[in-house]
């Protein structure tokens, strides 16, 4: 499976956002994770269209949108002509209507005229059974590391017997969807994670501190060798 890093702005300097991006592109990272919340689904609040549309304008990378908001499904177009090119719901936040959530967001095309790619999200605390029954229909599954909310929290090590669990559903389904992981990763614990069946993984503070084009080199390369 494709490995893919994901760096996240939450964690960027937002008086430099343009360089900063282009800094982990250089690194080689081809995701791009924006972190969406509106203080109701998750404590905290953080940015939204405006800052997409215009990070947009500096950048080809994908942009993995990962939204933690109640009701995702009012913003599904709007983040689309924002610039996103996946959305990532919690299940959590609206799990009547997940189904057709996954078939807004596969009907929804992103500014490069494509179909958004769609992902399906669980906090710590739920357990995967939550989504396996959309495991055929979406691109993706995030299996949250962290309780969502915060960056630069510590990894929670139980979630990582969830992605195993995960990835052994799917490759007994013949299923190559992509499992994503996100909060409390770095170069000390990437290798495992991948090892478990992680292949898109998220990394905020772990990139964007200090040089962060170095960091990215640096957690590719750990990916890849996994
Ligand atoms: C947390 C966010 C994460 C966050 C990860 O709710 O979903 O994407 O940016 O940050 P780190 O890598 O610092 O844990
Ligand atoms: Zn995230």
């Amino acid at each position: 499976m494709k490995k893919i890093l994901a760096p996240s702005i939450l964690a960027a300097d937002f008086t430099r956002l343009g360089e900063q991006i282009k800094e982990a592109s250089e690194g080689g990272a081809p995701y791009l994770h924006v972190d969406v919340m509106d203080g109701i689904f998750v404590p905290s609040i953080s940015f939204g269209m405006p800052v997409m549309a215009s990070i947009r304008k500096c950048t080809d990378m994908f942009f993995d949108v990962h939204l933690m908001i109640e009701k995702p499904d009012r913003y599904i177009e709007t983040f689309a002509e924002s610039g996103a090119d996946g959305i990532t719901f919690h299940v959590e936040s609206d799990p009547e209507n997940a189904g057709e959530i996954i078939k807004h967001i596969h009907g929804t095309k992103s500014l490069r005229g494509v179909p958004l790619r769609a992902g399906i999200s669980i906090k710590p605390g739920t357990p995967i059974s939550a989504v396996l029954p959309y495991a055929a229909d979406v691109d993706m599954i995030l299996v949250m590391t962290v309780e969502p909310g915060f960056g630069g929290q510590k990894l929670i090590p139980e979630t990582l017997d969830k992605v195993r669990a995960l990835r052994a559903f799917l490759d007994s389904n013949g299923l190559d969807t992509d499992i994503e992981v996100d909060g409390g990763i770095s170069s000390a614990n990437i290798s495992g994670i991948v090892k478990a069946g992680a292949n898109v993984v998220v990394a905020g503070s772990s990139v964007f501190k200090d040089s962060i084009r170095e960091k990215v080199i640096k957690l590719i390369g750990l990916m890849n060798e996994a």
